[in-house]
């Protein structure tokens, strides 16, 4: 008997298969196809509902988007952009769009459903077991991959977009501000880091010309402007607030690398273990302040392994963050080879029974 399974690796083909979604079993859906069930909460362009589908008898979760919203805050090509990369995302522990579709006034999103609510929802009630968060964060490791193979930065990894399946299982969600990385910059990253001098990062707050032309990142729109963020606390009360896991070369460069997701995920894991996220203030400004210097304070209870794991992912220079390598050894395989995860199966995590105590 050939052992199949390790000529698929050999050859780079994705370790899970492509399911079969909405939009392959049927040619066009409408809204008429669907029943709504409830109302699962409110979204940045609009509601998100339960609802059933009458062709197949499931359960989904419809993102509705205004289109006059979306384009009087000019995200036509954002909201195209997540559409087009959810669809392309296929992992256990992404959370699967299904169809998409529209009618005069809105675009559906049709999403798998997540019935155990999001992660920021479990730690507000008490800090999480160190056995719970090496699955949990098993498993972000594993969509972090998946997003490098199709080359996404996710950018706004945070506990609210870190769903939770019928089997707690985490899924991750909204690629609203995702983006895809532009190959060419990160091959002059690669060749120029040896020997270009350190870049300082504490310099006002403005992008230094010479480190985006040499770092492998993207420009972003990080701030919307002050008024523009009134209006739209004004327009729904769905704006999200501070952003307490946003990296320090957004903050001070406005870029992005798929690092900066190292950043996010490592502050998730600081507020899963310690109950509370590792830079805060009042302020948003004070937040900024103490991301900006890595003002973090680690409590004695921290499990020492984890806390090392954290403290290499919350490094203020991207290059030093674990798993920041865009070659896989030396990148998403050095993360999985750190302590912490020491008995985790990386290929099988998200089969594991999960058990959370009420
Ligand atoms: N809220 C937003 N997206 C959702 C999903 N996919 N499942 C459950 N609740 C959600």
């Amino acid at each position: 008997e050939v052992e199949n399974d390790c000529f698929n690796k050999v050859l780079g083909q994705p370790s899970f298969k492509r399911e079969k979604r909405l939009c392959d079993i049927v040619e066009e859906v409408t809204l008429k196809d669907f029943e709504t069930i409830r109302f699962l909460g409110n979204g940045a362009y609009g509601k998100v509902n339960l609802v059933k589908c009458k062709i197949n008898d499931k359960q989904y979760a419809m993102k509705i988007l205004d289109k006059e919203k979306i384009s009087k805050r000019d995200k036509v090509e954002n909201v195209f952009r997540e559409k087009d990369i959810m669809f392309e995302l296929d992992h256990p522990n992404i959370c699967k769009l299904e169809c998409a579709f529209q009618n005069e006034s809105s675009l559906f999103f049709v999403l798998e459903y997540a019935p155990n609510g999001d992660l920021s929802g479990l730690i507000k009630k008490e800090k999480l077991k160190v056995e719970l968060i090496r699955i949990f964060a098993s498993e972000i490791i594993n969509s972090l991959e998946e997003l490098r193979t199709i080359k996404v930065v996710h950018r706004d990894l945070k506990p609210e977009n870190i769903l939770l399946d019928r089997n707690c299982h985490i899924k991750i969600t909204d690629f609203g501000d995702s983006k895809k990385i532009d190959i060419d910059k990160v091959h002059i990253r690669l060749q120029r880091e040896s020997f270009k001098p350190d870049v300082p990062y504490n310099e006002n707050y403005s992008v230094d010309p010479e480190f985006e032309e040499n770092f492998n990142i993207e420009p972003m729109n990080y701030e919307e402007p002050e008024n523009e963020k009134e209006k739209n606390r004004e327009r729904d009360n769905s704006f999200v607030g501070t952003p307490l896991y946003v990296s320090p070369e957004m903050l001070n460069h406005n870029l992005a690398a798929y690092s900066t997701d190292l950043w996010a995920f490592g502050c998730i894991l600081y507020q899963c273990a310690c109950g509370a996220p590792p830079f805060n203030g009042f302020t948003e400004q004070q937040i900024y302040d103490k991301i900006v210097n890595k003002k973090i304070f680690y409590p004695d209870f921290l499990d020492p392994v984890l806390k090392d794991l954290i403290d290499n992912l919350i490094q203020v220079d991207p290059k030093d963050r674990l798993g920041s390598a865009i070659t896989k050894d030396n990148g998403i395989d050095k993360l999985k080879g750190h302590p912490f995860f020491e008995g985790i199966d990386f290929e099988t995590v998200h089969k594991t029974t999960i058990e959370i105590s009420e």
